[in-house]
């Protein structure tokens, strides 16, 4: 795999903070990348404001009530239709079709605020203070068809201190995602990789 400058195509939800993250790298000219598209599901996502205002190119379709492959192939249209190359998922409440996932071979990423394979799903901050473990983080993994469950690029630990609650937990690994997404995308543009079963080795 050789180096490539990838058109990132960011797909929120919600806040927009993991986007707004790659996005300050990529202002600053840290991460080798150019915005292709910001598209969320929702049209009162915070994180769309915020592209709005940074003058990405950005825009909503909501999902609500529509077929879920109707509703991919639309998405990857507009996707494609600029120039989209790497799908960043930040805060993307859908689980995606196979048809979208066939249409970007592993060139779809997602932030999970767990260790996976521990606590995929929802509110897995929650669950990680509710199990007691002493140590969480977070992981970046290519998307496959399943929740949370494609092959891992990254993983930052983070330690669960006797006085946390769900608030202060959250922040710390929040914090410890907004570097490791950057991160993540910068190693798979390198290219410096090979995917083993589920392994994604370097090379
Ligand atoms: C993050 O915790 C991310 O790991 C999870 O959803 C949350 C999105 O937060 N997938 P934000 O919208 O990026 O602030």
């Amino acid at each position: 795999m050789t180096p490539w400058r990838p058109r990132l195509g960011i797909l929120l939800s919600g806040r927009g903070s993991n986007f707004e993250a790659i996005a300050a790298n990529v202002l600053a000219g840290k991460l080798a990348c150019d915005i292709g598209f910001v598209f969320s599901n929702k049209p009162d996502a915070a994180g769309l404001s915020r592209a709005r205002q940074l003058g990405l190119p950005c825009g909503a379709l909501p999902s609500a009530g529509v077929e879920r492959a109707l509703f991919d192939s639309q998405v990857t249209q507009l996707l494609k239709d600029n120039g989209v190359d790497l799908v960043c998922l930040a805060g993307y409440m859908r689980l995606l079709s196979g048809g979208f996932v066939t249409q970007f071979p592993q060139r779809i990423l997602n932030i999970h605020p767990s260790l996976l394979p521990a606590f995929p799903g929802l509110d897995a901050q929650y669950q990680a203070l509710m199990h007691g473990v002493k140590v969480t983080g977070c992981t970046v993994h290519l998307v496959d068809e399943n929740l949370d469950s494609g092959p891992i690029l990254l993983q930052s630990a983070v330690p669960v201190l006797d006085g946390d609650t769900l608030e202060t937990l959250s922040s710390r690994i929040l914090k410890e995602e907004h570097k490791l997404y950057s991160e993540a995308i910068a190693w798979l543009a390198k290219g410096n990789f090979r995917i083993q079963g589920r392994r994604v080795l370097k090379t």
